[in-house]
């Protein structure tokens, strides 16, 4: 596209916006996103958009309400100042695990939310590892969907750790931890998890062997906690050695910090599609960076090359 490329963000994660522009070299664009006094959420885009290449970064992570509503409404003021193309960049899709009615009554709520930024005009999505690849069909327009895997593996190649098994914490995330297992040359086990309640999990049974070795337990995000650090505590019951934990989305929600307090990991490896609050901050939780998987992805996008490439170019990195 010939058009000038521009990059807004809204409040729910302003770090990885400035991250990817300092990437892509550009400044990031100029728009008030706050609040009225009574709560009412206020968007002006201080600059000429008209026929530009907009790309929007917005999480929509907690306050999630408030975030999918600033990204609906910056998406809203795009259109109506005419700009050619506008790209919602979303780092995490809140909303995504309730993604069907699995009983009567029920919302599809990923769907409503899919559809909130469609109707305001919305042109195309780039997003990271959605909870489950087929959310990309509640879109009828085109989506770009990221992995964060290869930037986590890297880094834990770098670490060379003998012995390695790679943990799914559910059968839902055995397909990620056979990718992770692959790449890093490790075993594979799989836990059997049931769960109780949203906050609560209850383990059945392991498939694999984690005796004995160093065990790295991958998921898509952490909420509460519960998955992992139930998945966490069964291996090391099973004479696991030593316990990292990595999930691309810290969504860090209700007990997840005293539970991640008590569970005795080595370390716990997550990326900045959600920023991590002051107080949640520890010394084992390493943060990795996708900012420069998205400023290629967004480049990619605005010069109309393939985003598919990337993959192939991240994992030979
Ligand atoms: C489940 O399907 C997801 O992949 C995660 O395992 C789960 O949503 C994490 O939630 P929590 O941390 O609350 O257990």
């Amino acid at each position: 596209m010939s058009k000038t490329m521009k990059i807004f963000t809204g409040s729910a994660n302003r770090a990885i916006a400035d991250r990817i522009c300092e990437h892509i070299g550009v400044r990031l664009g100029d728009a008030i996103v706050d609040r009225f006094a009574d709560g009412e959420i206020r968007v002006k885009i201080n600059e000429d958009v008209r026929g530009a290449d907009v790309f929007v970064v917005q999480s929509t992570c907690p306050p999630v309400n408030d975030s999918i509503m600033e990204l609906v409404l910056m998406i809203d003021a795009f259109r109506r100042a005419s700009a050619e193309r506008i790209t919602a960049v979303i780092p995490y899709f809140g909303y995504a695990r309730q993604d069907r009615k699995d009983e009567g009554r029920v919302p599809i709520s990923a769907k409503a939310v899919a559809n909130m930024f469609t109707s305001v005009g919305v042109d195309r999505v780039l997003c990271v590892d959605l909870h489950a690849a087929q959310l990309q069909g509640f879109f009828d327009i085109p989506v770009d969907h990221m992995y964060a895997g290869p930037v986590i593996k890297r880094y834990f190649r770098r670490k060379n750790l003998s012995g390695l098994t790679v943990v799914a914490p559910d059968v839902g995330s055995s397909k990620l931890a056979r990718g992770y297992a692959k790449r890093l040359d490790a075993g594979l086990a799989i836990v059997d998890k049931r769960r109780v309640s949203d906050t609560d999990t209850e383990v059945m049974s392991v498939i694999g062997e984690v005796k004995g070795q160093n065990v790295l337990i991958v998921d898509d995000m952490i909420s509460t906690a519960g998955s992992i650090t139930q998945a966490a505590k069964t291996v090391r019951d099973l004479g696991a050695k030593g316990v990292y934990l990595a999930a691309t989305h810290a969504v860090l929600s209700g007990s997840a910090m005293e539970r991640l307090d008590a569970a005795a990991i080595e370390q716990l490896i997550v990326t900045d599609t959600i920023p991590i609050a002051d107080a949640n901050k520890r010394p084992y939780i390493k943060v990795l960076s996708v900012a420069r998987m998205l400023g290629e992805a967004i480049l990619r996008i605005h010069h109309a090359e393939s985003v598919s490439r990337l993959f192939d170019d991240m994992e030979d990195d």
